[in-house]
């Protein structure tokens, strides 16, 4: 068995992750995760909030799943987010036609449907599965859609990003930002994409779980406070032929990577991938190519992880520049800007006339000067307006068009987007942190105590004489501490330690006949499997202390 094969074994057969409706034949692209598998991953998603949420300052928000199909139409998703998709004329299963010229070497991104189908048939490619001729290629949309209600029933999908809850919030979140730029908000949330033929476990899922922050920065400077505190910070980097290792701040300065505030998330991801257990060495950023570029993006890194399969993006920061929020603007009406109070500009604004608009209107005139003061000018001729539910023309000879100077300036923020997998990330430190013991070939997790799902169990040497009630008695006192934990009385020691080993608990903590002579227990590190012995009353605290790492045990 492969190391990957040991993993998915591991996490099948103890509780982490499995294909999701077994008993029923299963459906590709969908994982459960049982009782430990949540458990790490909410640890994953909590240390993700902690250094984005508390330690950026960046506004935390809850939206809906489901989303209106207009919302993806301004977005451009509708139109744009597809894959070009082949099916089998013989046995018709649906291939995935860049991951088909891929595995032969041949170009596969950026192409139209036409050159996508000219290359495979060049290369002569069949279907994979039963060797039977392949159908047209055409592009095929990855959002699922649905139709919310009964009469009149609107057409939405399932998001593709949690992204778009945030652009379309941007008013109240700047609101909540009190009108400061630059100011970011966060989602931790699911998301859905009807993937062609996904066939890679927990990699490539059709719903998962994402962490996305977006990053509201003056498009003047696109920077982020803090910046100069981690330009330190080495990033391994991967852009065009090169791959080096430099400080953020230099690949800043020497405009590898495209804006201070881009460099800081890419600096931000490091450590946080750091502080979940990821070795350095086996993280990396690489630069997209042109033709891989989302709808979206002007620039976009991947954050990748080594894997016994190569190196997988789990996170993706890009520069999606003002895209969003000026295609909200176009199809909401909505004015999605920020203003900074520095310097001087000019302004085009709407005068409307009232000795015009007063007889043509009448008793709507006030409501009709008002909408036309709050819209954008055109360049010429009428305009319609909203009003009382109607759609009125106002004609030119109604209105003015000023230019007035204003102190200070208005703008459409751009957008830096930190962007991760958790699905992804989770498998990553599972492959990263899993070994066997020497000489045993014992199985462990070798997870750090800020994300292991248990962080400790506790353990009577003998299940009698009373050791089995003081360890229950210290395990029930370790839960109402917070400190989550197991009690386990059941076989040798040794195979209790290794059943512990094998999920990832850091601390197991055994109650010997020493214990009832001088109240002290052993505290055994699942790593070194050294033990050290405490006295009773220390042992909490210890815990506590050592699980927050503020302290080390061992
Ligand atoms: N929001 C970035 C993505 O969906 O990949």
């Amino acid at each position: 068995m492969g190391r990957a094969e040991k993993v998915l074994e591991l996490a099948k057969r103890r509780g982490f992750f499995w294909p999701s409706f077994e008993i029923y034949g299963g459906m590709a692209g969908f994982y459960d995760y049982g009782p430990l598998g949540t458990a790490l991953r909410r640890n994953i998603a909590e240390v993700w909030r902690r250094k984005f949420v508390l330690e950026e300052g960046l506004l935390e928000i809850d939206t809906p799943d489901i989303t209106p199909a207009v919302v993806f139409r301004a977005s451009g998703h509708e139109e744009q987010f597809t894959d070009l998709m082949v099916t089998c004329t013989s046995c018709g299963a649906a291939w995935r036609v860049d991951e088909l010229l891929e595995e032969r070497g041949l170009p596969h991104e950026g192409l139209s449907a036409e050159e996508a189908e000219r290359l495979l048939r060049e290369a002569g490619i069949r279907c994979p599965s039963c060797g039977g001729e392949l159908g047209g290629v055409r592009p095929f949309g990855l959002m699922f859609s649905l139709e919310v209600g009964a009469a009149g029933a609107k057409r939405a999908y399932l998001r593709p990003e949690t992204a778009q809850g945030i652009f379309i919030n941007f008013l109240n979140l700047y609101y909540q930002a009190r009108s400061r730029i630059p100011f970011g908000a966060a989602t931790i949330g699911k998301g859905y994409r009807n993937e062609i033929s996904p066939r890679k476990g927990l990699i490539r899922l059709r719903e998962f779980n994402m962490a996305e922050a977006e990053i509201f920065v003056d498009p003047e400077t696109k920077d982020w406070p803090g910046f100069e505190a981690l330009s330190g910070v080495p990033l391994r980097l991967v852009h065009g032929e090169a791959e080096e290792v430099l400080p953020v701040g230099e690949a800043v300065s020497r405009g590898i990577i495209g804006s201070r505030a881009l460099g800081y998330f890419m600096a931000k991801t490091k450590l946080f991938l750091e502080e979940i257990g990821i070795p350095p060495e086996k993280i990396r950023f690489r630069k997209h190519r042109k033709e891989e570029l989302a709808h979206y993006s002007s620039e976009t890194w991947d954050a990748e992880i080594e894997i016994s399969q190569g190196w997988l993006e789990v996170a993706g920061l890009s520069d999606r520049t003002d895209y969003d929020l000026r295609r909200h603007e176009e199809h909401s009406g909505e004015r999605l800007r920020a203003f900074v109070q520095e310097g001087v500009s000019r302004v085009r604004r709407i005068r409307p006339k009232m000795g015009v608009l007063g007889p043509m209107f009448k008793s709507e005139a006030q409501e009709v000067a008002r909408a036309l003061r709050g819209m954008e000018p055109p360049p010429s001729g009428p305009i319609r307006v909203e009003v009382g539910g109607r759609s009125l023309e106002v004609p030119p000879e109604a209105y003015e068009v000023v230019e007035e100077e204003v102190h200070g300036r208005s703008f459409i923020p751009h957008v830096i987007e930190p962007s991760f997998g958790l699905d992804r990330i989770l498998y990553c430190l599972l492959e990263n942190s899993y070994y066997e013991r020497e000489g045993t070939g014992y199985r462990v997790l070798a997870l750090r105590p800020n994300v292991a799902p248990v962080k400790a169990v506790f353990l009577p040497l003998v299940a009698k004489d009373g050791l089995d009630s003081l360890a229950r008695e210290w395990w029930r006192r370790a839960l109402a501490e917070g400190i989550e934990s197991y009690y386990d009385d059941s076989g040798s020691i040794g195979r209790r330690y290794a059943r512990a080993d094998e999920i990832g608990v850091p601390f197991a903590v055994t109650f010997d006949y020493r214990t009832k002579e001088d109240g002290t227990v052993t505290v055994r590190d699942r790593d070194s499997t050294q033990q050290v012995r405490i006295p009773l009353e220390e042992l909490i605290p210890t815990l506590k202390d050592a699980i927050a790492g503020r302290r080390k045990i061992f």
